[in-house]
């Protein structure tokens, strides 16, 4: 038996409310509740092909080699035991954005995988069901399945929702790229030493409990000010978690603190803009449209390297056929 080929599209998503921190490390359930924006065209394009003359499963990204995988033989696994199925199969995947520079490429990656993987096995899965298996490899990547604002909740079900789709509240989003290049440590690395040597790690995840009915209020309201207010308050509570590890990781550069200075004196001036970091360098920010446009000639008078776009609507097939 084989399969035909398959390609998808995954886009990324820039938590808000954000995840850091592991119930169960093989599972990756999360130890508190995550909100996140999925992005427009930003994320991964992935193509998957299950073939009876591989030996083993192959992995090309961004043009590369990649000779071990582990996150991903992982889905591919789950996907595999649905159809009894022992195909190996060949994967070609590319980032539309830079990869492991703390833009979430895992999560746009891992979905693309998922989804692309279990079309070209000919597997009937909701999206709800392809988060589960896809939060296994990349934790962050299940709330790559909707659009819109998303949150991704292990004590409710479905344990990944929408909160609002991308029409009910159109926001634009900057990535300002301060570093192109990957980061030192993995997230997922960084994750585990936080939560094992972190002396704020416990009020961390008190603190993002307390956090989340107040997210989605405000969400479900489109209040932006507090939407804003609260999302930076959590990154930077997430970046001092991080920064309390030991040894101390440290995400940020001079130029990342450069760019928080600035939109402090944007906002000061009446700029309604927020920004977000996620585990890199790299600043998020984050406007309704009526300021985008007074934020990206802003942006393009410091010459900054950016990259402009929006909320969007979730994965979707690139190409080939699908059975079922
Ligand atoms: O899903 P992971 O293991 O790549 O971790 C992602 C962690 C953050 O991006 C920092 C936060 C989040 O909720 O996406």
């Amino acid at each position: 038996m084989s399969y035909q080929p398959i390609k998808v599209f995954a886009p990324t998503n820039i938590a808000l409310l954000k995840y850091w921190g592991k119930v169960d490390k093989e599972l990756n359930t999360a130890t508190h509740p995550s909100i996140s924006i999925t992005l427009d065209h930003y994320g991964s394009e992935t193509e998957v092909c299950f073939r009876s003359d591989l030996e083993k499963d192959q992995l090309i990204l961004n043009g590369k080699d990649i000779p071990h995988f582990p996150k991903v033989s992982k889905v591919l696994n789950a996907l595999r035991s649905f159809k009894n199925s022992s195909l190996r199969a060949h994967i070609r995947s590319t980032n539309n954005f830079p990869t492991a520079a703390g833009l979430a490429s895992s999560a746009s990656g891992l979905a693309s995988v998922t989804y692309a993987a279990s079309l070209a096995l000919e597997l009937d899965l909701s999206a709800i069901e392809l988060a589960e298996i896809s939060k296994q490899g990349s934790g962050s990547s299940c709330r790559s399945f909707l659009g819109g604002f998303v949150q991704w909740h292990d004590k409710e079900d479905p344990k990944v929702s929408q909160i609002l789709s991308p029409d009910q509240w159109p926001l634009d989003v900057y990535l300002l790229l301060v570093s192109r290049d990957g980061k030192k440590t993995s997230s997922t690395q960084a994750m585990i030493d936080c939560q094992q040597t972190s002396v704020f790690f416990k009020e961390w995840v008190r603190k993002s409990w307390e956090l989340y009915p107040l997210f989605r209020e405000v969400i479900e309201r489109r209040d932006f000010k507090k939407l804003g207010d609260l999302s930076e308050k959590h990154c930077l509570l997430m970046h001092k978690t991080i920064l309390a590890s030991h040894p101390p990781i440290v995400y940020w550069s001079d130029q990342t603190l450069e760019y928080l200075r600035l939109v402090r004196g944007w906002q000061r001036e009446g700029l309604e803009v927020f920004f977000t970091i996620d585990a890199g360098a790299n600043v998020v920010l984050v406007c309704e449209k009526n300021s985008s446009v007074q934020l990206q000639s802003k942006l393009e008078s410091l010459q900054a390297d950016f990259l402009k776009t929006c909320i969007g609507t979730g994965p979707m097939v690139k190409w080939g056929q699908v059975v079922c």
